[in-house]
């Protein structure tokens, strides 16, 4: 199969070539990226993708002519300068710029929306349709305007959502609040009411921005905007804040890229519908576990999808709710669910994953609580009979990781 994609690719890019040179467009395709263009082109473009590349690598050339194809009918659909540019960086040319970006695979195709790399990387197909429909997608308006308070009433209560209320479109906080939105769309949902719509809600002249939890999913509070709506860092700094919640439910969607942040996951694995599990885990998480989050990923999963490692830990639908650490080794269940809310008792089961305590018990049995280290293990309580070491369930999410269906090469492969 790779073999083939591969010549059809060279057979492809050869052909490429041979027509630019001859209809002498060459000019055409993904922009040129150097460390001489780059900051100005980043800077002046909503809207920046960027497909890091290599010439010795095969992936990389089996996407050059899909890559700069979808670049000439982006350009052809969104004319208008300052929206966006499809731009290529030859990493071995160009390695400030490949670090800078922290580049560790070839192709990389990033984002960089407002100037700013965003987190996410493209990982849709790589077909010049895909690009071209994504790109579409990523430049829509994400602010849904409504048109009577009413319209507020019944949203999406697993969502999070900002709010603004302006009296008009053009003034120069509603730029800031949609440059945020483009942003944040993935996080949050933004709304906006003009004029009429939004009267009630804020003095004359002067726009005010709330946010509004995800109320089944937390037990948080409304809150609203206390900064300078005119200035863009101000804003987007509280709104990703607001947007980006300290516990995230992992979907097949953005597994992958929770994965690619690199740390262990705590997860709760739950009914769909028991959302009072839900805001008792983001309790907890928020009043005792906050000091662990760049050391650990607070995720809740719907059980009833994610069957797969609840199985992995030999649990059914009829465990749930329960939690369990991911290490992307492999996987611990916390004992007892019901222990959630005990003072210290979560801290401690991640205490002992960071100590590779929970490993240990896995292999040995218990740690002696106060007994120094036994040898032998022959005398003492019942459970010492059969300490077999074994492996705790491997990880299932380390699956999910980067891997052969995106046709990337990773450095370690090299
Ligand atoms: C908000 O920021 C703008 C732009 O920097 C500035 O002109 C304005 O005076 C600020 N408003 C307040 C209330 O500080």
């Amino acid at each position: 199969m790779n073999l083939f994609l591969t010549k059809n690719g060279i057979g492809f890019t050869l052909l490429y070539h041979i027509i630019v040179g001859l209809f002498g467009l060459a000019d055409s395709g993904a922009l040129q990226l150097t460390q001489a263009n780059l900051d100005i082109t980043l800077a002046s473009n909503e809207l920046v993708l960027i497909n890091f590349y290599a010439d010795w690598c095969r992936f990389s050339n089996m996407l050059a002519p899909i890559f700069d194809d979808a670049a000439d009918k982006v350009a052809a659909e969104f004319p208008e300068p300052g929206q966006v540019v499809m731009g290529k960086v030859d990493c071995d040319r160009e390695g400030a710029v490949a670090s800078r970006f922290h580049i560790t695979k070839y192709p990389t195709l990033k984002v960089i929306r407002n100037g700013q790399p965003t987190k996410r990387e493209y990982r849709g197909q790589r077909s010049t349709e895909a690009f071209v429909s994504y790109i579409k997608k990523q430049l829509a308006d994400p602010v849904i305007e409504f048109k009577s308070l009413k319209d507020l009433q019944d949203l999406d209560e697993k969502k999070r959502v900002v709010i603004g209320y302006f009296d008009r479109k053009d003034v120069p906080e509603y730029t800031v609040f949609r440059r945020v939105a483009t942003n944040l769309k993935e996080d949050c949902q933004f709304y906006v009411g003009f004029g009429d719509a939004s009267a009630q809600m804020h003095p004359p002249g002067q726009p005010i921005v709330a946010f509004r939890p995800d109320k089944a999913r937390s037990n948080e509070e409304d809150e609203t905007f206390k900064g300078n709506l005119s200035v863009y860092d101000e804003f987007n700094i509280w709104a990703s804040e607001k947007c980006v919640p300290l516990v995230r439910e992992i979907t097949f969607e953005n597994a992958e890229e929770l994965t690619e942040e690199g740390l262990p996951f705590l997860i709760l694995f739950h009914n769909p519908d028991d959302n009072e599990i839900v805001k008792k885990f983001n309790d907890v998480v928020q009043s005792e576990l906050l000091s662990e989050k760049h050391s650990i990923n607070f995720l809740t999963a719907d059980g009833v999808k994610f069957t797969h490692p609840l199985h992995h830990l030999g649990k059914t639908l009829s465990d749930l709710p329960l939690i369990a650490i991911d290490s992307f080794k492999h996987m611990y269940l916390f004992p007892d669910i019901k222990d959630m809310e005990r003072p210290g008792k979560l801290k401690q089961f991640l205490n002992d994953l960071h100590t590779g305590k929970l490993h240990r018990e896995f292999h040995y049995g218990p740690d002696p609580v106060t007994d120094p280290p036994r040898v032998d293990g022959s005398s003492g309580s019942s459970s010492t009979t059969s300490k077999k070491p074994t492996t705790p369930p491997e990880s299932t999410f380390k699956k999910l990781a980067p891997s052969k269906n995106r046709y990337t090469l990773l450095r370690d492969e090299l």
